[in-house]
């Protein structure tokens, strides 16, 4: 036997003492009913008798009237996107020699993708000389450029093995993104040395190639932006030493507690095809679950339309969901029902939503109108299960459309900020008239694009960011790229920070992209400055950080920094100070169990003491349609945070314990918060520990056995990296190649 082998087996064993997952299915908490609600809608456009399709409720518009069923219907899948929600620049500029430009640009793109005819330039500077080209002719004829970059596209297939050349007009076309890439062309600043050109040319994936533009911020910056006070004023220190000491000492009872919930990611499918293919290629489309889906190892030929036989297809789509598809509405229903239930008697004290309403799909099957039936038909869910329960939401990347895609609100230079008052207007409406925000928060909605704070419970400020501003998707950011703040939403955030500081308020910030991990998702610039404000403010006026969007269960440990470069932070442990909850997701999309989390918080410090994640196992759903249960989806405890991480024996015998708090026989005390100390430390007891990543990937996705685990030496390396990465530059230090297990 190997030393390493020996060390692993050896524990194993250890690990073997502590609690682990219960992978047969854990402990029951709810079984679901079989019927679908009809009473929460004035009618329903279907419903079906036993479980041969998802029924179709009639959603009713907050402004009146009805959605009608073709939006949302199974059998009918929209062909191309609404005509008039095109976003296009107008021209301003003339260009003598356009044929010559864009010959250019041809030859640019050839060297960049094909790599044949490379010159000796490096390809950093193709790139920004390629979008330069490509930025003139959309100042002088803006139409031209979408049909360029698609012929462009498949000419090189730059999509290659990610899918098919149709995709290439599809996603550039002008009414998809190619408006809006066209925007950003014409309105960047690709001159001199602004970096807009350097920052796209860094984020084209897989290529890598420009370095990313520096994320350091200087000192007279952070001066201005924290008004003078780098660091939290000595009264607020004292007072938190006391709160602190009031809350854990002596009379610590851990009977007094708030209990909230936290559901993200729910992706409501009206679309879904029971009996569809649920393990599908990319085809006809590239959702799974379609009535037009299909799996090319199972069929073979041309899919047109119509339906496939059953012996046609690989895994049909089950009624109450699959692994590979998103949320339909008996999943839905069913997962609100479970969220009441657990509730109990007393409800919640409150509910967050990080985000995410609508369905994947092909992106030209969207439109506003779908955006906004998903918003309306999940929120009036949502009001009628919780009744008035305060809940708090957050947009996420696609609750727009495009998905993915908002501009700041100062108007771009043409005046086009207005094409979001749509969703904004429709969905702050609804917001106040559920009675969830005030009409203080929708004016707030308006002027920052969706930034909002509320007070929902006693000396607790939650902050709602719309992270679509440091999305990396959202090309708008990529104007202006070298302000980290250019849509203005961490000034607010700041801003709130600062009064609550002075009012000795709690607060907690919710968004929905996650800030840091792999480095995948955040732009740097807005990302580092986020991760100045949490050190600035944390933790003695910010409690915690609540994320979604990766659907998987993760968190992200923020460590003390104030010199305006987040990756220049020492990650250890005595030096956290908070933590960010990455929630997984109700929609089993991709390779998840659906899942929901309820948080044990302390009323007076608002910080973390526990929580309890709960879900349901999809390898069951087969059953309850094949066996015709008289029940629906059962509902099961996963794990609870302490008993699951709350042991450091392994960091204790090898001396690497360095939390500072005494531990009662190796596990976190009682009267301890699961704060960003506590997170740091199981970062440093993985080290000591490979298996306890091994669980933590299984936890990560639910449980699902479709997913992936971690449990090679280099997994685990980065697993612990993503864990320890606040920010985009943090996560740009690990390897990206493992941080999903559920698409892994
Ligand atoms: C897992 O849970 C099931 C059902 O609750 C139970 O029967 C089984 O004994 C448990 N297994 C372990 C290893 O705890
Ligand atoms: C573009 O960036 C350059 C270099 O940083 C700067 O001098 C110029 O003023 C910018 N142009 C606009 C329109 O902002
Ligand atoms: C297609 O079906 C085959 C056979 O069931 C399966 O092994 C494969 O994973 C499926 N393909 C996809 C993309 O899911
Ligand atoms: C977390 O809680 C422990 C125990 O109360 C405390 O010692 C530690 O300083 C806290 N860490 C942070 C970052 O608040």
């Amino acid at each position: 036997m190997k030393c390493s082998t020996l060390f692993y087996a050896a524990a194993a064993v250890l690990a073997g003492s502590a609690a682990a997952v219960n992978t047969t299915s854990g402990e029951p908490v709810y079984t679901g009913s079989k019927s679908f609600p009809t009473s929460l809608f004035p009618s329903m456009y279907y419903m079906p008798k036993k479980m041969e399709q998802e029924p179709r409720p009639v959603v009713t518009r907050e402004t009146g009237g009805q959605f009608p069923d073709l939006l949302n219907n199974p059998y009918h899948l929209p062909t191309s996107p609404p005509a008039n929600e095109v976003l296009m620049p107008s021209p301003t500029e003339q260009c003598e020699d356009l044929d010559q430009v864009i010959h250019e640009v041809w030859e640019l793109f050839g060297q960049l993708f094909r790599k044949d005819k490379a010159s000796d330039a490096p390809l950093c500077n193709i790139c920004r000389t390629a979008l330069h080209s490509l930025q003139r002719i959309a100042r002088a004829d803006p139409d031209l450029v979408p049909d360029l970059m698609s012929s462009i596209c498949e000419s090189l297939n730059i999509f290659g093995a990610l899918g098919w050349k149709q995709e290439c007009k599809r996603t550039l076309a002008k009414n998809v993104y190619g408006g809006s890439i066209t925007q950003v062309l014409s309105y960047a600043n690709f001159t001199g040395d602004a970096p807009d050109a350097q920052t796209i040319c860094a984020q084209i994936p897989k290529l890598n190639i420009c370095d990313f533009p520096t994320e350091t911020l200087s000192d007279s910056f952070l001066n201005d932006w924290f008004r003078g006070q780098r660091h939290p004023p000595q009264h607020v220190v004292d007072h938190w030493k006391q709160l602190r000491e009031r809350a854990y000492g002596e009379g610590y009872d851990a009977s007094k507690k708030l209990r909230i919930s936290h559901i993200t990611d729910l992706h409501l499918d009206g679309r879904y095809f029971v009996g569809g293919e649920s393990e599908c290629s990319w085809g006809a489309t590239v959702q799974c679950c379609r009535i037009n889906s299909y799996n090319s190892s199972v069929y073979h030929g041309q899919f047109v339309h119509g339906q496939l036989q059953p012996d046609q297809i690989a895994a049909p789509a089950n009624y109450w969901g699959a692994s590979r598809c998103d949320t339909p509405w008996s999943l839905l229903a069913n997962s609100m029902e479970a969220l009441r239930a657990v509730g109990g008697d007393n409800g919640y004290d409150m509910t967050i939503f990080t985000g995410d309403l609508v369905a994947h799909d092909d992106l030209y099957r969207y439109s506003r109108d779908f955006v906004k039936y998903s918003e309306q038909s999940i929120y009036d869910m949502i009001k009628s299960y919780l009744k008035n329960t305060p809940f708090v939401p957050t947009l996420g990347n696609h609750d727009t459309n495009p998905e993915n895609v908002m501009a700041p609100a100062a108007p771009l230079p043409d005046g086009t900020s207005y094409k979001w008052d749509w969703d904004l207007d429709y969905v702050s409406t609804l917001w106040k008239n559920r009675e969830w925000i005030d009409q203080e928060n929708v004016n707030d909605i308006h002027k920052h694009h969706g930034a909002f704070s509320v007070k929902p419970l006693k000396n607790l400020r939650v902050i709602s960011l719309n992270t679509d501003f440091w999305y990396c998707v959202n090309m708008y950011n990529y104007i202006h790229s070298s302000n980290p703040d250019n849509s203005g939403m961490l000034r607010f955030l700041t801003d709130e920070l600062i009064e609550a500081e002075k009012n000795h308020e709690r607060v907690w910030i919710i968004g929905h992209v996650l800030s840091g991990w792999d480095g995948k998702e955040a732009l740097d610039r807005p990302s580092n400055l986020f991760y100045q404000i949490v050190s600035r403010f944390a933790p003695h006026t910010l409690a915690a950080v609540f994320f979604g969007h990766t659907h998987e269960d993760q968190f992200e440990v923020f460590y003390f920094n104030d010199n305006g470069e987040s990756k220049s932070t020492s990650q250890l442990t005595e030096h956290a100070v908070s933590v960010a909850y990455v929630a997984p997701s109700i929609t089993p999309y991709t390779n998840l169990n659906p899942e929901f989390r309820v948080y044990h918080v302390h009323p007076e410090t608002y910080e973390i003491m526990e929580f309890d994640q709960y879900y349901t196992p999809i390898p069951e759903f087969e059953a309850l349609v094949k066996e015709n249960k008289n029940h629906g989806p059962v509902w099961r405890k996963l794990y609870t945070a302490r008993e699951l991480y709350g042991d450091f024996h392994a960091s204790v015998k090898s001396h690497t314990y360095r939390a500072g708090v005494a531990l009662n026989n190796n596990r976190w005390p009682k009267n301890a918060p699961l704060n960003g100390t506590f997170w740091a430390a199981l970062t440093d007891e993985m080290e000591q520990r490979p298996e306890l990543v091994k669980t933590f990937s299984e936890v990560q996705t639910g449980n699902n056995p479709m997913a992936s685990t971690c449990t090679s030496k280099a997994c685990v390396v980065n697993n612990i990296c993503y864990m320890r990465a606040g920010s985009a530059s943090l996560g740009h230090k690990c390897s990206d190649s493992y941080s999903t297990m559920g698409r892994g």
